[in-house]
């Protein structure tokens, strides 16, 4: 196990472009970072520089306190699961678990007890001598983590392992990946696009854009506090609603909370926030129309077009709503559940 220290890194490929802009970063020992973005945001060059598969232009990679930049991946003794697997077709599971100790050199039965171990863990003891292509999409996944596993790395990095997988399988694998590393406590990095999965796996976060780091923090304090605009609109889902302080003003009615900074000029608002009923403390009152109801479980997304506005606000309701759809309706942003920002650095401003 290792800490992983990233200071001033950048990357440069040929041809001018640039995929990481001067980025730092470290991970604790035992930790699971995700790092999360839109796609090309440079979270596989960056997790491909920590592996070694990607030469880095400046800065430092280490690994347990050693600079790695100048070691060859496979002395830098971390494991990479990938989205494809990338077993060997024509070994069984048990060769595929088997080849990379074999190549190290490492002694039979140590080789046996730990293929014995990782195959419990992962639950594959029963198909050990089937080849990949008698395995489900969720069972190669778990024989490539089972690779990783029998290295005893000092970390593993997931680049998107889930992609290939339809959407109720990724949500087991993700509840596996999570209790795996829970139980293993090996420092993790694991890259996504899907907020979702970033946000229910994540020790802490690491919202990346355009190759810079935009916020890092525990998934909770990045839903709470986004630290800018782009982190307020790619973490949550339905989106944060974003609102024009100055064509909220013009709006017949309305007032702005005192607090509200004056360098504020937009201001968000989470769908769960806003509320129907008129709350005790201040809060901006506005009215709609409903042009759309999707129930969606245990809750319901409503569609609502801000009057005298073409700006369309998504509110959440618990359960089911009685609402209908072209009913006019009074809704509420209570002053704590504003988020402001300034629109020219998109930083937040209170
Ligand atoms: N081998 C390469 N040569 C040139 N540009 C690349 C190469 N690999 C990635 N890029 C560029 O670097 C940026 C980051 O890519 P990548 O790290 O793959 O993003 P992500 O994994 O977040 O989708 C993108 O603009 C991409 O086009
Ligand atoms: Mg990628």
């Amino acid at each position: 196990m290792a800490t992983i220290d990233i200071a001033g890194i950048r990357k440069v490929y040929p041809g001018n472009v640039t995929a990481i802009h001067g980025l730092d970063l470290s991970i604790d020992d035992g930790e699971l970072v995700v790092l999360v973005g839109p796609s090309g945001c440079g979270k596989s060059t960056l997790l491909r520089m920590i592996a070694g598969l990607e030469t880095i232009t400046d800065g430092t990679v280490s690994i347990g306190g050693d600079v790695v930049n100048r070691k060859e991946p496979a002395e830098r003794d971390i494991a990479m699961v990938f989205q494809n697997y990338a077993l060997y077709p024509h070994m069984s599971v048990r060769g595929n678990l088997e080849y990379g100790l074999k190549n190290r050199g490492t002694p039979r039965a140590e080789i046996d007890a730990r293929v014995t171990e990782a195959a419990r863990i992962l639950e594959i003891e029963p198909f050990l001598e089937r080849k990949p292509r008698q395995l489900s999409g969720g069972q190669r996944q778990r024989v490539a983590m089972g690779r990783a596993i029998v290295r005893h790395p000092k970390a593993f990095l997931f680049d998107e392992p889930l992609s290939n997988l339809d959407a109720k399988l990724r949500g087991q694998m993700r509840i596996e990946i999570k209790r795996l590393q829970r139980n293993l406590k090996t420092t993790s990095v694991y890259v996504t696009h899907d907020q979702l999965e970033a946000m229910t796996l994540a020790d802490r976060l690491v919202v990346m854009n355009a190759g810079r780091i935009e916020q890092v923090g525990k998934p909770v304090e990045l839903y709470e506090q986004p630290a800018s605009l782009f982190v307020a609109g790619f973490i949550g889902s339905p989106p944060m609603n974003i609102f024009d302080v100055s064509k909220l003003r013009e709006l017949p009615g309305v007032t702005l909370p005192a607090s509200l900074p004056q360098s504020a000029d937009v201001v968000g608002a989470r769908p769960d926030a806003i509320l129907l009923e008129k709350p005790q403390g201040e809060a901006i009152a506005l009215k709609g129309t409903v042009e759309l109801i999707e129930p969606v479980g245990g809750e319901s997304h409503v569609y609502a077009r801000l009057a005298g506005s073409d700006q369309i606000v998504i509110l959440v309701i618990q359960g089911r709503t009685r609402l209908a759809e072209a009913e006019e309706i009074a809704f509420y942003l209570p002053e704590a559940a504003l988020h402001p920002f300034e629109r020219e650095s998109g930083r937040r401003v209170g």
